[in-house]
């Protein structure tokens, strides 16, 4: 299973390569939007700092505009996912891409039906926005659920990658039934850490040791 952080923050990409092991960066129009950067500068800048793939969005609406795009992302980093929206023009533009060998996927993905078009256009991945599904009055844990069922049932090699994610509950449970990728903030990724009860326990160990020498002192 593949676990991306979601940002565009080189000091939250190094923090979190230092604490976790990560498989990639992931981005998007809204996160580069808080920033002053060029959106060019925070994918080469990622993909500096992880071994794994950057995975840039594609802002055209016209076919040609998206392949255009996706090309030529693949010049700023070693390893770019070009993400392309599950809409009809977004379509055209996996099956282009897969000719040229373009790595791409889709992405904003709120349906198995959009999924599974976009795993026979060789889509490298399909990205269910899990959240946002929900907020569309669907279920976004189901919906992704069956995704990945359907993916393995088939034998796709597309990765399923669940997106949108707002809360540890949602990712513990798609880590249970088999997810292949996820991607979230580092603010839930943060909160995978989260325990009061080993804070309270950490606490216990050093007041039971009292003033006794460091473990390592002479
Ligand atoms: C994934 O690559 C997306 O950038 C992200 O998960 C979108 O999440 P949002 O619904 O919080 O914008």
């Amino acid at each position: 299973m593949n676990i991306y952080i979601d940002t565009v923050s080189p000091e939250q990409i190094r923090t979190a390569e230092r604490r976790f092991q990560l498989d990639g960066v992931t981005t998007n129009p809204s996160i580069v939007a808080e920033t002053d950067r060029r959106y060019k500068n925070i994918v080469e800048t990622a993909g500096e700092i992880t071994d794994g793939p950057v995975f840039a969005q594609v802002l055209a609406e016209s076919v040609d505009g998206m392949v255009r795009e996706a090309r030529g992302y693949q010049d700023w980093a070693d390893d770019v996912v070009a993400k392309i929206p599950a809409t009809r023009p977004g379509f055209e533009a996996l099956g282009r891409l897969r000719a040229d060998g373009v790595p791409a996927g889709a992405t904003v993905v709120y349906t198995a039906e959009q999924a599974v078009l976009a795993a026979k256009n060789d889509a490298t991945f399909v990205a269910p926005y899990v959240g946002r599904i929900d907020d569309s009055g669907a279920d976004g844990i189901a919906t992704t659920r069956r995704i990945q069922s359907i993916f393995d049932a088939q034998g796709f090699e597309t990765e399923v990658l669940a997106a949108s994610i707002r809360n540890t509950t949602q990712a513990t449970a798609l880590y249970e039934s088999g997810i292949d990728g996820i991607t979230m903030s580092p603010a839930v990724l943060d909160a995978h850490v989260d325990s009061s009860e080993t804070a309270e326990s950490v606490a216990g160990f050093a007041a039971a040791w009292g003033d006794q020498d460091p473990p390592l002192s002479e």
